[in-house]
């Protein structure tokens, strides 16, 4: 199976990702989930990480807590999208299981040391700040991390917490130009395609008619995610966007894309946190990206309710 680190900020559809690499061990080994403040605080998203791990029955996951703030900025959160808890919808308990007292940002490092190189892929659901964090502290790693599959960013679509940013970059805008800028072979799934993994009436529904209590929390945990982008975006269903990524590293054939080159704005007040993608190549500069902008949605969503399945 190949190494991942998923690095979050639970989030409902962060929760349906690490449900669905947790329920994929013949293809990903999950070395640990690093959290990181995005959605809501720290304090609740190493918690979430927990009660999904918990969930997923797999208590043994190493969960470690990261940054609880962006590199050089105040942290921005999204109750309004995910709730007071980051996991609004189905009452949830208390987790049970430990969270690791080693620093997350240490575990990235150790874990890069430790392992062969090129045998250790990164999945950011969130904001990058304990990916970037890391960078800085041990450049010696980054030529080590095999691939970046990540959650972030738009081009077609543009935004949705300014009219230009999409969230997890525009949180924390200067982890983003790190980590674009680092030469790791990325693979970025913005809203362009997450805006085609969208929820449906019988998607949901087949979540719930798995009659198991993942497949229940995760038809509650989308019905509550919908009603949000209904109002807003007044669409077919609510975006899945970070299961795209465990999605892409099980089933690459179901994405298209394009090898770009991707820069972040860090400066201007307007559009700051944009994925500025240089989709049409006008540039000579090299790509660092593979930017992807289709998906099987048929195809990807029968592969979550196959694996929510076998929870
Ligand atoms: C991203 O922001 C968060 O609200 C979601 O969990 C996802 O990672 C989408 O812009
Ligand atoms: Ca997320």
């Amino acid at each position: 199976p190949r190494k991942i680190i998923i690095d979050t900020d639970p989030g409902q559809d962060d929760a349906v990702a690490i449900l669905l690499a947790l329920a994929s061990p013949e293809a990903l080994e999950v070395l640990g989930i690093t959290a990181v403040a995005g959605n809501v605080p720290l304090a609740l998203t190493q918690k979430n990480a927990r009660i999904i791990c918990e969930l997923a029955g797999k208590a043994d996951v190493k969960v470690f807590a990261g940054c609880d703030a962006p590199l050089h900025r105040k942290l921005v959160t999204a109750e309004h999208v995910h709730g007071k808890t980051g996991l609004d919808g189905p009452q949830l308990a208390a987790p049970t299981m430990p969270l690791q007292a080693q620093h997350a940002v240490d575990f990235i490092i150790d874990t890069l040391r430790r392992e062969p190189a090129h045998t250790v892929t990164l999945c950011p659901l969130g904001p990058l700040t304990n990916i970037a964090t890391a960078f800085l502290r041990a450049p010696d790693i980054i030529a080590r991390v095999q691939q970046i599959v990540l959650m972030g960013g738009a081009y077609f679509e543009v935004g949705n917490i300014t009219p230009a940013a999409e969230f997890n970059i525009y949180v924390d805008p200067e982890a983003a130009d790190i980590v674009f800028k680092s030469g790791v072979p990325l693979v970025v799934m913005p809203l362009d395609v997450t805006h085609k993994a969208l929820t449906t009436r019988a998607r949901i529904e087949a979540f719930r008619a798995l009659g198991t209590e993942p497949g229940r929390m995760v038809a509650e945990w989308t019905d509550f995610f919908e009603r949000f982008d209904m109002q807003k975006y007044g669409s077919e269903g609510a975006p899945l966007h970070d299961p795209c990524v465990i999605a892409y590293l099980l089933r690459p054939d179901l994405f298209t894309g394009r090898h770009i080159n991707v820069e972040i704005e860090t400066q201007s007040p307007l559009t700051l946190g944009m994925t500025v993608a240089d989709w049409w190549g006008v540039t000579k500069r090299p790509a660092n990206a593979l930017f992807i902008g289709g998906i099987d949605a048929d195809g990807f969503f029968e592969l979550l309710i196959e694996r929510v399945g076998r929870l």
